[in-house]
């Protein structure tokens, strides 16, 4: 194995510079040469290859978004597209491909090995913390704290004027974002994707904390929630049945995607990085690579995509005590 291709594909996640940065040093280290693909898989078609040293990667450990661009191609998604990949990736002498991103990016990847039979490994780059076979994912630690920052400002003003706040965060299918933030700011509600709440239950529920003394409420609403069309139509539903309420509506938005990456997970994508190039050099691909319980471990791709992490009913129970 002489030269490995690194891509950030699909949404950014602070951290993804922090992998990419151990993947270049890793490769250097083993005498691999690194090269950079950027733009992610539209880039790889377009033939955006560089040849990568241990010194182009200096100080981007810290510093959010990702150096190596990204993107979401619809292009790779046909075989055409990924026959023009392959042909770029041989033209490059490319041995190997390491794609940080999400689970559409791993399904790429999947097809390209199994097309080309070209050796990939993944590594979960992505907030939402949805990658199948990780605890956590590169980018999650570091957007809960940007969470976490924005909702306790919001809950100094909610409280001030006592309002009832409703606060839209990521998390396009999943919940991770909102029921971990939402402990950590001890908002009211929680409303996820994974859950079915009836408005009925949250407007009871709102109504149970007017009675408990409480002056503001937030409810924080993943992205993904399915209670109301968009989070306006469900506080518009919620204010007709309370007009005594004022409620405001906050959504975060992509703030929650940028910004220096947390100490957490610049470990993890140090520890990922590297990983994922020694799991090429031994022979291994077409896997992810993870953290579980606190051990580097592999998934194969198949698995990492198909399968989906559960939310834990204990979280959700810890948040319906702590918010009473
Ligand atoms: O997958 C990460 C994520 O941030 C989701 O939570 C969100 O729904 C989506 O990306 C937004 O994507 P875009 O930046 O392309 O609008």
């Amino acid at each position: 194995l002489k030269k490995i291709g690194v891509m950030t594909s699909g949404g950014d996640a602070p951290g993804m510079n922090a992998a990419v940065r151990a993947v270049v040093r890793a490769c250097s280290y083993y005498e691999i040469t690194p090269c950079a693909i950027y733009s992610g898989y539209q880039g790889l078609i377009d033939g955006k290859i560089e040849e990568m040293g241990p010194r182009s990667v200096a100080n981007i450990l810290s510093q959010g978004g990702t150096v190596l661009k990204s993107a979401r191609c619809m292009e790779f998604r046909t075989e055409e597209g990924r026959r023009k990949a392959y042909e770029q990736f041989m033209a490059a002498g490319l041995g190997a491909l390491i794609v940080i991103g999400g689970d559409g990016s791993f399904t790429g990847a999947r097809l390209f090995q199994k097309e080309f039979g070209i050796p990939v490994v993944g590594i979960p780059g992505t907030i939402d913390n949805d990658i199948f076979g990780t605890d956590f994912t590169i980018g999650y630690d570091t957007a809960l704290n940007t969470v976490v920052d924005a909702v306790d400002k919001i809950r100094d003003t909610a409280s001030s004027h006592d309002r009832l706040f409703f606060i839209e965060v990521m998390g396009r299918d999943a919940g991770f974002i909102a029921l971990n933030s939402g402990i950590a700011t001890g908002v009211e509600q929680i409303l996820i994707p994974e859950i079915n709440k009836p408005v009925e239950q949250l407007i009871d529920r709102i109504r149970q904390s007017g009675r408990a003394g409480k002056g503001s409420s937030m409810i924080m609403v993943a992205e993904g929630d399915k209670s109301g069309s968009n989070i306006y139509q469900l506080a518009d539903k919620v204010q007709e049945q309370l007009p005594e309420y004022d409620i405001k509506v906050t959504v975060l938005g992509h703030i929650q995607r940028g910004g220096r990456p947390s100490c957490s997970d610049r470990v993890l994508a140090s520890r990922l990085g590297v990983a994922a190039v020694k799991s090429l050099k031994d022979g291994i691909s077409g896997v992810m690579v993870g953290v579980r319980k606190g051990e580097v471990a592999l998934t194969p791709l198949e698995e990492a995509i198909k399968q989906h992490n559960e939310i834990d009913p204990l979280l959700l129970e810890v948040a319906e005590i702590t918010s009473i």
